[in-house]
């Protein structure tokens, strides 16, 4: 059986090629995770999983020290400047991490609690944890425990979260606060939105534009002004 480290070192270049391709279609997103970050002069700001460091560029301007940690080694390249980690083991010092967001990715997170446990650790006092994740029994749970997962070849099975992460979190020693963020995706047309999630999420069974238009269209979609998908992250702020 594959494991998701297999998966994302085989979906990566895929996942990457979509983002250098459209580096703005999810300005909303990217930028609603940075809202939330607390940032002084020389902040330390940890990014993971990062996938190819594309938070670092809503970061620019804003004086900070960007780290960018994968569990994949798919983004670990000079290109990137992406090192490679465990998910209950990164090689920073205990207190030395100012923010961490973890955007998109708490889905594929199998060790949670050690997880949090490791972030808990790199964490400076008062520091925060955001996580930005898709919520359990929501919309893009179907789009990508069901669409996705039948037109990836290697399936797609998250783990979206629930009221359990956030006890877990209480748990490992975080206040926790939730809030749930809509946006959108944005593209010029729906050509080009089409080849962005067939790019992302490395649709190689080839669904027809019809039937990927039809899932797009059950997440919500506008025409005017370029063509916007719906999206919504839940956001969990969790400060040591
Ligand atoms: C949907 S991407 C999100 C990347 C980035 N944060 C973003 O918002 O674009 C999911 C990331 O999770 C990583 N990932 C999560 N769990 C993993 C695991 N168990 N093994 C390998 N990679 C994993 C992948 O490498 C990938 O970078």
């Amino acid at each position: 059986m594959q494991n998701y480290e297999q998966i994302f070192n085989r979906r990566g270049k895929s996942y990457q090629l979509a983002m250098e391709k459209y580096p703005h279609a999810r300005d909303e997103e990217f930028k609603t995770a940075v809202r939330k970050l607390i940032l002084k002069p020389n902040s330390a700001v940890l990014d993971i999983p990062a996938g190819g460091g594309y938070l670092a560029s809503y970061l620019l301007n804003k004086n900070v020290h960007y780290l960018g940690y994968d569990f994949s080694g798919e983004f670990d390249d000079n290109h990137t400047g992406i090192r490679k980690c465990k998910e209950a083991s990164i090689d920073l010092e205990k207190n030395s991490v100012d923010e961490v967001v973890s955007l998109a990715a708490l889905h594929h997170i199998s060790e949670r609690e050690a997880f949090y446990s490791e972030m808990y650790r790199v964490l400076k006092p008062g520091g925060q944890l955001i996580i930005g994740d898709v919520a359990s029994g929501s919309k893009l749970e179907y789009f990508l425990n069901g669409f996705l997962d039948s037109w990836n070849s290697m399936g797609h099975q998250g783990k979206f979260l629930k009221e359990s992460d956030i006890i877990e979190l209480r748990q490992s020693g975080f206040r926790v606060d939730k809030q749930e963020e809509v946006y959108a995706w944005r593209f010029a047309n729906a050509n080009e939105a089409m080849d962005y999630f067939r790019l992302l999420f490395c649709l190689d069974l080839n669904p027809t534009d019809r039937e990927l238009l039809k899932a797009l269209k059950n997440l919500g979609v506008k025409e005017e002004n370029g063509f916007s998908v719906s999206w919504g992250l839940t956001f969990l702020i969790c400060q040591k």
